[in-house]
């Protein structure tokens, strides 16, 4: 099983960016602990980061027929793009939605999630575990467009 691990804005300044709210972890460290986890439960793993909204689109496009599952924190692009979503329509492949924070808990502003109804689900509020967890979801659905 292949999974893409997306980033999206602001997510490369983990450990500089509100720690309070991010946690210590820098990007290369939270890139380090999914791919070590990754390796333990024999699953391929790459990563995408980026602070524009259609390098996202575009990662999410090259994904089709080279990945398995994405898992997607798309910052807070996750409030506003309808093109996320359509992204994630458009190629069909499981998909679970991460946020570090407990977005439901924080500004009304953060509950809406656009990109949510195309997803298999939602991790949020477990800090960097999350992403572990997602990955464990798509292992545990197995890949279904593989
Ligand atoms: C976030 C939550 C978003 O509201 C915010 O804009 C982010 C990070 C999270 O991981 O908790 O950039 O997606």
């Amino acid at each position: 099983m292949r999974i893409l691990v997306i980033n999206g804005p602001n997510l490369n300044l983990l450990g500089i960016r509100e720690p309070a709210v991010y946690g210590q972890e820098s990007y290369a460290d939270l890139c380090a602990k999914i791919t070590a986890y990754a390796r333990e439960k024999d699953v391929g793993i790459s990563f995408f980061q980026s602070n524009h909204e259609g390098a996202l689109v575009d990662a999410i496009q090259s994904a089709y027929g080279s990945f398995d599952g994405i898992v997607i924190n798309p910052g807070a692009y996750t409030h506003t793009s309808i093109a996320l979503l359509d992204a994630v329509k458009a190629v069909g492949i499981p998909t679970v939605e991460v946020h570090i924070s407990d977005v439901n808990a924080r500004e009304a502003f953060r509950k809406t999630s656009f990109v949510r109804a195309a997803c298999i689900g939602t991790i949020a509020g477990h800090g960097t575990d999350g992403y572990l967890e997602a990955i464990e979801l798509l292992m545990r659905m197995g890949g279904a467009h593989a």
